[in-house]
């Protein structure tokens, strides 16, 4: 699914997770802020090398059968790495378990190297990388030359950084250092506030983010997330091959950028989720200046750049920053009621949300598309995911039929549009208790394509499997994969997945077609919090008159439903 996407990392492939902003006051605090994430980060590394991880079981649906582990044992210390044919993952030996640790610091686009356990000083203290920190934070602004900025490479197609990383990989030097980076159990980016040009746009008022770091909402908090603000910001302090980049705002604007290829954003969420509630658990610290440690200072790595690298670099800031303004991002929360409401009225949330998405895209444009959402399969051993087509036939009779007397609000251009459906005067020829009918039919349906992926009766995963297998069997690919069906089914329109997490935090991710849509979502007892994408250069999505689509389509399903 993965190594033959030549499509860059950030926004195609990569998700960004925002968790709730930190209070900084100084320096210090977020030197320790970091620290401590590092701490947890060696602790939870203890545990996977002790083999005492707890096994996790399924919450529903044949309940307490054992989840498939693997995903939590490559999530430190791993890389993808580009190819100039397919991309391939660099993983660690989980036999190898005195080996030493250090982690990637990126700091204004300088990298450095913090040993973080060696043999002979064993595992450094929180204090001690504390001080490694605030080192690195005092020494990055005051260096005399701006450094090359290499990670911005690493934001390109996979065949154009696969060959420029051999280019890198000609020098000695720069061999050692994209080792080091592949090798780091995480990179933790140290970032600069993000510009409000990054806050949401457009529907304002109905819909606004309600969280804020300073003037910034939740969506310019997921743009640094997803890609780091282009290269005038952030997105040269990054290194988008590495699985786990965390990433931490001076103005307490905090989160994730991940490497989607070795994991699931569930097991990444999880670890950092009890990462952070450890944290909350300490009382924080009245920092008098540097304590005094007596270790030697990170190393600062350096590059050699040749010529030919130097241009590549100006071309990729050209390239990422077009990539970057083409990303229409909308972080959108529900408030008017999340799952206990869904609930209460009987029905799955997930199958509930599903069923609000392609309702809230068949008004707009009057027809469902291909639509994906992540199944988990962690049931099977190395089970990843499958998918669930949630565009049924059943659902699209009631999206019909709820929008009877409507029409398709199909041309998105103009915000007149607005008054208009507001004087619209709508009719139905359905009564309310034959819409209830249509939607239990659509939800039941929706609840049997989920069961039946989760159980492992998907058919999009053995579809893959059989494909691979019929590319590597007769060199090219059997008729069924060429067929125009197969790759109508396959364009996901409208790609979704549900990131639950525990804490206020939500993970987005941009379309995986270019006049598509991507939506994400968290679904919280009294608010569902939705991460919708598009690309403005297609020409009739819009990230919020989707999320408008939405608040109406939910408005419509509580009145619906409610008694
Ligand atoms: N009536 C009342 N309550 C119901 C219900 C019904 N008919 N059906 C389900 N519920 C309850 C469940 O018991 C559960 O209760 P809890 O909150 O107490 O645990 C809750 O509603 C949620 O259940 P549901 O909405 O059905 O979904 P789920 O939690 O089983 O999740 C998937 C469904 C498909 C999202 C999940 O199985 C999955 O695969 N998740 C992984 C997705 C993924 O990989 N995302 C990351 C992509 S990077």
């Amino acid at each position: 699914m993965y190594m033959d996407v030549p499509l860059p990392l950030p926004i195609n492939s990569n998700p960004g997770m925002v968790f709730p902003p930190r209070k900084f006051t100084t320096v210090h605090d977020v030197a320790r802020f970091a620290a401590r994430i590092i701490d947890g980060i060696l602790e939870h590394k203890e545990l996977l090398d002790s083999g005492n991880l707890p096994q996790e079981r399924a919450a529903s649906r044949e309940k307490n059968q054992p989840l498939c582990m693997a995903q939590y044992y490559r999530l430190l210390g791993s890389c993808r790495r580009p190819g100039l044919e397919r991309d391939s993952q660099f993983l660690p030996d989980v036999r190898n378990r005195d080996e030493s640790h250090h982690i990637i610091i990126c700091c204004r686009n300088q990298m450095y190297c913090v040993v973080v356990q060696a043999n002979q000083i064993g595992k450094l203290s929180e204090d001690e990388i504390f001080s490694q920190l605030l080192y690195i934070l005092s020494d990055a602004p005051c260096l005399p030359s701006a450094p090359p900025m290499i990670g911005l490479l690493t934001a390109e197609p996979r065949r154009i950084w696969a060959k420029d990383r051999q280019v890198l990989l000609q020098d000695e030097q720069n061999c050692r250092n994209i080792e080091l980076i592949e090798k780091s159990l995480i990179n933790l980016c140290l970032d600069e506030t993000l510009p409000l040009a990054f806050n949401a746009r457009g529907f304002v008022g109905a819909a606004s983010s309600t969280h804020f770091a300073g003037h910034r909402d939740e969506t310019n908090m997921a743009h640094e997330m997803i890609h780091g603000g282009g290269s005038e910001c952030n997105t040269a302090n990054r290194w988008f091959d590495k699985t786990m980049q965390i990433i931490i705002c001076n103005d307490g604007t905090w989160g994730l950028c991940y490497e989607h290829s070795t994991s699931e954003g569930i097991a990444v969420v999880s670890l950092l989720e009890k990462i952070l509630n450890k944290i909350d658990e300490i009382p924080s610290l009245e920092e008098n200046g540097i304590t005094q440690q007596h270790l030697p200072p990170p190393e600062r790595l350096e590059w050699i750049v040749r010529p030919e690298i130097s241009k590549r670099i100006q071309e990729a800031k050209r390239d990422v920053d077009r990539r970057i303004e083409d990303l229409d991002f909308y972080v959108y929360r529900y408030q008017t009621y999340g799952k206990n409401f869904i609930k209460s009225c009987r029905v799955s949330p997930d199958v509930y949300i599903q069923l609000a998405l392609q309702l809230a895209y068949y008004k707009l444009y009057g027809h469902l598309v291909s639509t994906y959402e992540s199944a988990s399969t962690r049931r099977f051993l190395l089970g990843r995911v499958d998918c669930i087509r949630s565009a049924s036939i059943e659902a699209l009779e009631w999206a019909k039929a709820m929008c009877q007397g409507e029409g398709a609000n199909v041309a998105l251009e103009s915000d007149k549009e607005d008054e208009e459906d507001s004087r619209k005067v709508s009719f139905s020829i359905y009564n309310r208790e034959q819409l209830t009918e249509l939607f239990r039919t659509a939800a039941t349906r929706q609840t049997e394509i989920m069961v039946q992926n989760i159980l492992g009766n998907g058919i999009d995963i053995p579809l893959l499997g059989l494909r691979e297998a019929s590319r590597e069997i007769d060199g090219e690919l059997h008729e069924l994969f060429t067929d125009e069906s197969y790759k109508i089914a396959n364009c996901f329109l409208l790609s979704t997945s549900q990131v639950a997490c525990t804490t206020n935090s939500f993970m987005g991710y941009g379309p995986v077609t270019p006049r598509g849509y991507g939506c994400s979502y968290n679904p919280h007892p009294e608010e569902i919090i939705f991460c919708v994408s598009a690309f403005y250069s297609a020409d009739n999505t819009s990230a919020s008159r989707y999320a408008k689509s939405l608040q109406e389509s939910l408005d419509i399903m509580r009145d619906l439903l409610a008694k």
